[in-house]
């Protein structure tokens, strides 16, 4: 099918573009990007218009297919709370056309048959592209490494033990060596266990008014200065995921000044809510790493604008009312974000921290760039990937319309500015608000 998407504001920092344009896509490809492109224009040649669909986008902005490089899916093993299928669902509709998938499932993505499964079954689901994020250790146990090659074969595009920190320094520094000598990036979740142990929210004021055992800053501090540290001396690259300090940012900052290969994602819950949130103890404010302070809030903020954080993910974690409706020190941490991540990151080029070009990169060149992908852009030649947002449309969250099987989102009943109104992956239409069940 050939499609032509008319007079949308076109925005792609991968190009440096921001303007009025038409795109033509043919057999899956961009094939034309340009102001007042022609029907007969799609293959850039002239040629029958009949097949055509063309869609006036005026008003609309139409930006490279969204990545989500944080993604919970919890198939196999936890099916009851998120399937591949649902997942996919759930991102095309909120304007992604690729994420990666953390490899905490049952059991753990360390082996390429995992990773070749995800793969199939994604490709089934057809919704969205699925990039698996295979375990840096067996199991994610922290004793000993996977076979990165393997799974680099098998499709795994990065390695994460996300959920843990990979404690023993030794073996950190071999998988960010042995992953850097395949060119694979290697993603950290920075907590320092014994500092965090049998805590269910942050450290603070709020945590002593609760009487809920906390976590403190600096138990996600430690692990992202040792990761900076390891990777300063290694000469490899490492990324920090779901950045929620101070702490952690300003370490992340000043390691990029002195030429640290560092990366940093965080969450849009870490820029949007605090650990105020708790005081009615509702679960679906758990989150790890936890809901901070507002000074760490400002500071992620700050990291968003300065260019320290250089992605947006969602961290999508599904989970269900058996995991949730529990009391709060026994409920599971996570929040799913897939469907709500683009409204709430929105509101950053609202409130002035970002402008929607600087946005648009956080969530589909960066995250493209660190996971190496060929993704985030709209230079001709590549996949038809491309999200469509209404940046006006007023919208309230009900998490009863999700895709995803999860409902454990603290945004329900939330009003929102703005929204993926269509998304588009490889020239096929997989999701269309107008229909809302494309
Ligand atoms: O809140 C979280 N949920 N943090 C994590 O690191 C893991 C995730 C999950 O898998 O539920
Ligand atoms: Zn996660």
């Amino acid at each position: 099918m050939k499609l032509l998407l008319k007079a949308g504001r076109v925005i792609d920092p991968s190009q440096n573009i921001d303007a009025l344009m038409d795109i033509a896509i043919q057999d899956a490809k961009i094939v034309q990007i340009g102001p007042n492109l022609s029907e007969g224009q799609t293959n850039g040649r002239k040629g029958p218009s009949s097949k055509t669909k063309t869609i006036d986008l005026t008003g609309r902005v139409v930006v490279p297919g969204l990545i989500d490089m944080h993604t919970h899916l919890r198939e196999p093993g936890f099916e009851y709370k998120e399937t591949i299928e649902t997942g996919s669902l759930a991102a095309a509709a909120g304007g992604f056309t690729s994420i990666a998938c953390m490899p905490n499932t049952q059991p753990v993505n360390d082996n390429r048959s995992i990773t070749e499964f995800i793969k199939r079954k994604a490709a089934l689901a057809g919704r969205v592209h699925v990039y698996p994020i295979a375990a840096i250790t067996i199991e994610s146990a922290g004793r000993s490494l996977t076979d990165f090659r393997d799974l680099q074969d098998a499709g795994a595009i990065g390695f994460s033990d996300d959920g843990k920190s990979v404690l023993n320094s030794a073996l950190m520094r071999r998988a960010l060596e042995y992953a850097s000598s395949i060119d694979m990036p290697v993603i950290c979740h920075c907590e320092d266990p014994q500092l965090s142990a049998g805590g269910s929210m942050n450290e603070g004021f709020v945590s002593t008014e609760l009487g809920l055992a906390p976590i403190p800053a600096m138990a996600e501090d430690v692990m992202t200065a040792r990761d900076i540290i390891i990777a300063e001396y290694t000469r490899t690259a490492v990324h920090i995921a779901h950045v929620s300090t101070a702490g952690s940012v300003e370490f992340i900052r000043s390691a990029k000044k002195r030429g640290v290969k560092v990366t940093a994602e965080t969450a849009p819950h870490y820029f949007t809510l605090t650990d105020d949130s708790l005081r009615d103890f509702n679960t679906f404010y758990k989150v790890n790493p936890p809901l901070r302070t507002k000074e760490d809030l400002e500071a992620v903020k700050e990291g968003l604008r300065d260019g320290t954080v250089d992605v947006i993910a969602s961290d999508h974690a599904p989970h269900a009312v058996t995991d949730k409706d529990v009391e709060f020190e026994f409920a599971a941490s996570g929040m799913i974000g897939l469907e709500t991540s683009l409204a709430l990151s929105l509101k950053l080029v609202d409130d002035g921290i970002l402008t929607l070009p600087q946005l648009i990169q956080k969530m589909s060149f960066n995250p493209a760039k660190i996971l190496k992908i060929p993704k985030g852009t709209l230079q001709v030649g590549v996949d038809a990937d491309v999200t469509v947002i209404d940046r006006e449309k007023i919208w309230t969250v009900d998490c009863h319309q999700f895709r995803s099987r999860s409902r454990n989102s603290p945004f329900h009943g939330r009003r929102m500015k703005g929204k993926a109104v269509m998304t588009i992956m490889g020239g096929e239409i997989t999701y269309d608000e107008s229909q809302n069940n494309a």
